[in-house]
């Protein structure tokens, strides 16, 4: 049921509260939201009805400090109702929630803000975060210790990163929310799409130089790069020549990694790859139709440190069918491979995935596999260095980037805090250009489908060229 308000400016917002106490189940009561305002004081009322009850009223009142400027007053406002409306059905439901009422911010990046408009001391962040937004204990120190095992990253409007999309996967994965196309439905246009990709890295060449940007990070990511063949592999690769300390190949699923193509990689300077087992328990990896065995991913990760990478591996709590037991064999099985990296995920369930909500069993399990991984990794050496939140994650939880030793990979921590402009190449990749001292950021995405990224591409190329300069 959705959520009235007497102003639509507020609407979406406090129906992302509402969203976060009942996912799937319908929200068993009315709510409507009405507010009044006189000088600086905001009287706010939410009324909530059950069917056959008598209506529940609830109401808060705002001073608002003076002399506050349109946008600063509005999210204020926007914060002090989203507040109001999580503390009502938290009574309501008896339930509270990891990230309490923040919605739609990333809560390292909104804790980082919050610093440096000067709002907040950095000492205090954690206290601010349980007091003013509800957040768990757990999760603000989480934000504390991520913030803190970012400092040093530089901000400068003439960094890039060169983000390199490859959206095909040998075939696909039934949780998986990325827009990527199966191999066989695209293989006939995969040298034209290489092509179409170096094309624009040509363009932007140019700009690199006449502008005097200097790359700072390089990520091949999708999708599964690796799973081009050697030749459309050294084409591409051949013609990225900048001289970075990280450049990463998301390779992924483990049955498209070769020793040629990892040797291929490694002559071309690349630094980092992810080989990603999801979940180390083989019946699950069947249930959610991902073709690669463990074997694979215990070959390609021998083959990895012949060449010494800096290897990342991705797992996902919450898949089909797994408990908390399943999980945390996964986990020790990671521990004995020890990687560089380790990137947790939360089951996310969008409509591009193949699952549904309800198919979504034992989730309190799933709080309790997110607090073990973080709990079982910090224990063993690894320290939180990025996280973010998608809208559908079960149980409003996070994905969290660990390292260890000095192995953060910088290109994450931009992408997630704003930090560096992103030059980004192929279809469904979206350029992000960032103004440090404006405090401005500007986005251009490509076409998402790569037969339209294809015919379209001259017309992105002038786009990206212009966007820029
Ligand atoms: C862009 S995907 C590419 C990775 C690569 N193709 C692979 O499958 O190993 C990056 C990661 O997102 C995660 N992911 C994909 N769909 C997800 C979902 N619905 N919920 C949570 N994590 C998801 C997986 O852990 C995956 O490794
Ligand atoms: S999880 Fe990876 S391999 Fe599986 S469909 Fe998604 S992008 Fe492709």
């Amino acid at each position: 049921m959705k959520i009235e308000c007497s102003s639509e400016e507020f609407a979406n917002d406090l129906q992302d509260i509402v969203n976060l106490f009942f996912d799937e189940e319908e929200c068993p009561y009315a709510i409507r939201h009405t507010f009044e305002r006189a000088g600086n004081n905001i009287s706010s009322m939410f009324s909530l009805q059950q069917p056959d009850m008598p209506e529940e009223q609830f109401g808060k009142t705002l001073l608002l400090p003076p002399n506050l400027d349109v946008l600063r007053e509005k999210s204020l406002v926007k914060r002090f109702f989203k507040n109001q409306l999580y503390e009502i059905l938290t009574l309501k439901t008896k339930k509270s929630l990891p990230w309490g009422s923040l919605t739609g911010v990333r809560p390292t990046k909104f804790a980082r803000d919050l610093v440096e408009r000067g709002e907040v001391k950095p000492h205090l962040i954690s206290e601010t975060l349980v007091r003013d937004y509800h957040v768990s204990g757990d999760k603000a120190r989480l934000v504390t210790q991520i913030l803190q095992n970012q400092k040093g990253v530089i901000k400068n409007d003439k960094l890039v990163d060169l983000f390199i999309n490859i959206p095909i996967c040998p075939t696909r994965c039934n949780y998986c929310s990325f827009i990527s196309s199966e191999l066989k439905a695209v293989s006939g246009r995969v040298d034209e799409y290489v092509d179409c990709v170096l094309k624009e890295l040509d363009a932007m060449k140019k700009v690199i130089d006449e502008r005097s940007y200097i790359v700072r990070n390089i990520y091949i990511g999708g999708g599964t790069p690796t799973v081009l063949t050697t030749e459309q592999l050294e084409r591409l690769l051949s013609q990225i020549n900048y001289p970075v300390s990280e450049f990463t190949v998301e390779c992924g699923r483990a049955d498209t990694i070769t020793a040629e193509k990892l040797a291929i990689l490694k002559k071309h300077g690349v630094t980092r790859i992810s080989i990603n087992p999801q979940t180390f328990c083989e019946a699950t990896l069947k249930r959610i139709g991902r073709k690669s065995t463990n074997k694979e991913v215990f070959d390609a990760y021998m083959l990895a440190m012949k060449e010494d990478f800096v290897v990342n591996m991705d797992i996902i709590a919450g898949l089909s069918g797994e408990r908390l037991g399943i999980f945390k064999r996964t986990i020790a099985t990671l521990l004995e491979l020890y990687p560089q990296n380790i990137t947790l995920h939360t089951l996310s369930v969008k409509n591009a995935s193949q699952i549904r909500g309800e198919e979504v069993k034992f989730k309190d399990d799933i709080t309790r596999m997110v607090e073990y991984a973080e709990k079982t990794l910090l224990e063993n050496g690894y320290k939180p260095y990025y996280m973010y939140r998608q809208k559908h994650q079960v149980g409003g939880l996070e994905n969290v980037g660990f390292f260890r030793d000095d192995n953060v990979c910088i290109f994450n921590i931009d992408s997630m805090e704003d930090t560096s402009s992103v030059i980004a190449l192929g279809a469904g990749a979206i350029s992000k250009r960032v103004f440090n001292i404006q405090n401005r950021i500007e986005r251009l995405p490509n076409c998402k489908f790569i037969q339209d990224y294809i015919a379209r591409i001259d017309e992105m190329i002038a786009k990206k060229v212009q966007f820029f300069s």
